[in-house]
């Protein structure tokens, strides 16, 4: 049965914390979207870590119903709503990470980038509120296209004067989480021991799954690797036409942003262990301002860019890493013109 110790095992790093004094290392966290489909279920999985002491659930409506059903489940974190712009001072001051899955989600036939045109003002828009009211908070994105959607907001950071680079994160971790279940299901492995990065971004062959570097090692032939690549680079899209209509990832897309989260406060914590997959500020490609790559977190955010994982690329992998930089190039650009234009 649930109760208020109960730890929930997300993703493969997950353990409790072997805290003396469990007061001082309680986080404040934000959900921004928290009405929506992935919203309502992050919010839950959220509710159950034991390292989180406020959870403040915001969106532009429904939200005061989705915070007094939470707040029910006798797990440690107080449960707050918050509504409209009015509230959102209210909602950021103070906390510790703030999570964005606001927006709209794709239909069939949609590309993320579709739905640039509704999404990059509403993370804009939050973004000036988080620079605002906790500058210091780690932040993820995961409205899409988050391509764009992440540079527009280190545009705006930057333009309040509070960017640290450390500290905004594009949410990529369902890549990995799909990565890692496609992997162990064709392999026979072991899902828990699975590892496999992925880096570039997150939209179609942006999407670059290093297999090569999978965890336990293991040897694909090499109809298994453009099998297993396109399907990682198409699921979003698998998931989108089996709902025909009625959206995106909500579920699993809440369990690896969950993960993430978790993640990220352990890493605030103290653990010096934690490495996580995410779309960040990047040097490792010239010409791309923004890469995702696996990277060490610590008590300030991104510690260290695992650049190793770049290096012996196989072919397969070097030809698609070349493919992908037009694409990725253009979204970011495409953020950061959309920021610059409207400040
Ligand atoms: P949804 O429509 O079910 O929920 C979105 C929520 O955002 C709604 O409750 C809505 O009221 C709220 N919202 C809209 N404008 C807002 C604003 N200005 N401030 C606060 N809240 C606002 O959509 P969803 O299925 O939860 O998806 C949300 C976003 O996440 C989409 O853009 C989708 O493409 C993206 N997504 C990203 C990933 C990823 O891997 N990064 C995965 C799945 C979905
Ligand atoms: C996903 O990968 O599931 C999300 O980016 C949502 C989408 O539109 O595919």
């Amino acid at each position: 049965a649930l109760h208020a110790s109960f730890t929930p095992k997300i993703g493969p790093k997950i353990r409790p914390s072997n805290r003396l004094n469990p007061q001082a290392s309680a986080f404040k966290v934000a959900v921004l979207g928290a009405a929506g489909g992935i919203g309502q279920p992050l919010g839950l999985l959220i509710k159950m870590s034991p390292l989180v002491s406020h959870l403040h659930l915001y969106d532009v409506a429904n939200v005061k119903g989705v915070a007094a059903d939470l707040s029910h489940c006798n797990t440690p974190s107080l449960v707050r709503d918050f509504s409209g712009q009015s509230e959102i001072a209210d909602c950021l001051r103070g906390v510790d990470l703030v999570v964005i899955p606001a927006g709209v989600p794709r239909k069939p036939g949609m590309t993320r980038d579709d739905l640039f045109n509704i999404n990059a003002g509403i993370v804009k828009t939050l973004a000036e509120a988080v620079a605002d009211n906790c500058p210091d908070a780690l932040i993820h994105i995961i409205s899409n296209p988050v391509n764009s959607t992440m540079p527009i907001a280190a545009e705006v950071l930057k333009q309040k004067g509070v960017y640290d680079p450390k500290k905004l994160f594009g949410v990529t971790t369902l890549d990995v989480v799909r990565a890692n279940t496609f992997v162990a299901q064709r392999k026979n492995l072991k899902l828990i021991d699975v590892d496999v990065p992925v880096v570039g971004g997150h939209a179609g062959i942006t999407i670059l799954p290093l297999l090569s570097r999978t965890r336990p090692s293991v040897t694909f032939a090499d109809h298994e690797i453009e099998q297993l690549t396109v399907r990682i680079q198409n699921a979003g899209t698998e998931v989108v036409e089996a709902k025909d209509g009625g959206g995106s990832a909500t579920l699993s897309m809440a369990y690896a942003s969950a993960r993430f989260v978790e993640s990220s406060l352990r890493a605030l914590d103290g653990d010096e262990d934690v490495y996580e997959c995410s779309f960040i500020q990047s040097e490792l490609i010239p010409d791309l301002p923004f890469f995702a790559s696996r990277v060490k977190l610590g008590r300030k955010g991104v510690e260290a860019v695992i650049s190793a994982d770049l290096q012996g690329l196989t072919e397969y992998e070097s030809k698609a890493l070349e493919a992908l930089k037009p694409e990725l190039k253009a979204s970011i650009e495409k953020g950061v013109a959309f920021a610059q234009k409207q400040n």
